[in-house]
C-alpha cells in the first residue's frame, strides 16, 4: 500500500481525494504546505502529493529522502518550485499533471480582461448602492485591438482561440516556431505593438522577472498586461513605478511573486504585512485574484484523475503519465 501525505489539503479538494485505501494508494489530507518546517509530518511516508506553493528544495528533498519518500506528484502544470535536479540526485521520482482544461485558465484570463475592460467589478458595487452613474466606467472594445500572447503551449493557445473569436488581432512569441492564425513576432515588438498582454510561458531562470522596467517602457502606456502563468514572470516593484507613472494601463494578475505567504488562506481578520501587495491592490485599474485560474469542476476533476491514476501506477510499478 503506497502512503502519500496530501500537502496543502483543501476543503474544495476532499471529495475528489477521499482519505483511506483504494487501488493500492491510502491518502492522508495535511492543511499545511510542504516546507523546511513541515516536513517532519512525512515520517512513514511513501509518496507526497503537493500544490503550486508547496516548496520543494534541497533542504526538504533531502529529510523527504531520509524518512523514505520516492515519489512528489504535483497536482498542478507548474513546477517551478521542484528541484528537479535534486530530486533526480536523491533517487526521488516527480511527476505533474502536464495537462488539464487549459480552458480553465484561457477563460480566466478572459474574466480578468473584460472585468478590466468593462469595470464589471465597479459597475456591481454602484448598483447595490443605487448608484446608476457611468462616469468612470468608460471601457474599450476588444475587437479590433491587438493581443500578445507570451507562450503559445496549451493554455496561450486556448487564449488565442477566444481572442480570435472577439475579433482581436493576435501577436504570438514562442521560443518554438509556431504556425496559426496569428503572427509571431520577438517579444519586443509584441510588447511595443499590443493593447493587451497576456503570460503563458513557465517560470524558469530564463523568465524571472522577464516584464521589468525595460519592458514597461515599451509598452504602450494604455496596455493591458495580464498574468496568470507565474507572479516572478513579472518584477512587481517595477510594475508598481510603471503604473505610478501612468506607464502601464491596466493589470490583472492571477498570480503574485510572494504568493505562498497569502494565498489560498482567509487572512481577512490578520494585519496585512506585504506593503508591496497592500500598494499594488491600491491601483484602480488593477484587479488580483487569488490563483484561481484552474479552479473549475471540469479542471479539478481532470487534475484528480491525473494524480490518482499516477498514485496507483507508481504503487503497481508502471510508467507515470507527466514523469519530469
Ligand atoms: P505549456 O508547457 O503547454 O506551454 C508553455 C509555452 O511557453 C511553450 O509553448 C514554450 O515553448 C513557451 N515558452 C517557454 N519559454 C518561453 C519564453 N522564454 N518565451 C516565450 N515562450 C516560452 O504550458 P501551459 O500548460 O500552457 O501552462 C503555462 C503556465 O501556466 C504553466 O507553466 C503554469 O505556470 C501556469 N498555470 C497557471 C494556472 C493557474 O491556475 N493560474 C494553472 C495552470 C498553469
Amino acid at each position: 500500500m503506497l502512503k502519500v501525505g496530501f500537502f496543502s489539503a483543501q476543503r474544495y479538494e476532499r471529495p475528489f481525494y477521499p482519505e483511506g485505501a483504494r487501488d493500492g494508494v491510502v491518502i492522508e489530507h495535511f492543511e499545511q504546505s510542504l516546507n523546511a518546517r513541515s516536513v517532519m509530518l512525512c515520517q512513514g511516508l511513501d509518496a507526497v502529493c503537493v500544490f503550486v506553493n508547496d516548496q520543494l528544495d534541497r533542504t526538504v528533498l533531502e529529510r523527504l529522502s531520509i524518512v523514505g519518500v520516492r515519489l512528489v506528484a504535483l497536482r498542478c502544470a507548474g513546477f517551478n518550485n521542484v528541484d528537479l535536479e535534486t530530486a533526480r540526485e536523491l533517487g526521488i521520482r516527480v511527476c505533474r499533471v502536464p495537462a488539464y482544461s487549459p480552458e480553465a485558465v484561457a477563460e480566466h484570463c478572459l474574466a480578468l480582461i473584460l472585468t478590466l475592460s468593462r469595470k464589471t467589478h465597479k459597475a456591481y458595487n454602484r448598483v447595490r448602492e443605487d448608484n446608476f452613474d457611468l462616469n468612470g466606467l468608460l471601457g474599450f472594445n476588444l475587437a479590433g485591438k491587438t493581443a500578445g500572447v507570451i507562450g503559445y503551449g496549451q493554455i496561450g493557445q486556448a487564449l488565442v482561440r477566444i481572442l480570435k473569436g472577439f475579433g482581436c488581432h493576435v501577436l504570438v512569441c514562442d521560443n518554438e516556431p509556431r504556425q496559426g492564425d496569428f503572427t509571431q513576432v520577438d517579444l519586443d515588438e509584441l510588447l511595443a505593438a499590443s493593447d493587451i498582454v497576456s503570460l503563458h510561458c513557465p517560470l524558469t531562470d530564463d523568465t524571472y522577472h522577464r516584464i521589468g522596467e525595460p519592458e514597461f517602457k515599451r509598452m504602450k502606456n494604455t496596455a493591458m498586461l495580464i498574468n496568470t502563468s507565474r507572479g516572478a514572470l513579472i518584477d512587481t516593484r517595477a510594475c508598481i513605478e510603471a503604473l505610478k507613472a501612468g506607464e502601464l494601463g491596466y493589470l490583472g494578475i492571477d498570480v503574485y511573486e510572494q504568493e505562498s505567504e497569502l494565498f489560498f488562506r482567509d487572512r481577512s481578520d490578520s494585519i496585512p504585512q506585504d506593503d508591496v501587495f497592500a500598494r499594488l491592490t491600491s491601483f484602480p485599474n488593477v484587479l488580483v485574484t487569488g490563483h484561481q485560474g484552474f479552479f473549475t469542476e471540469e479542471a479539478l476533476a481532470e487534475i484528480a484523475a491525473t494524480t490518482l491514476d499516477s498514485l496507483a501506477a507508481f504503487e503497481r510499478g508502471a510508467a507515470l503519465s507527466g514523469e519530469l
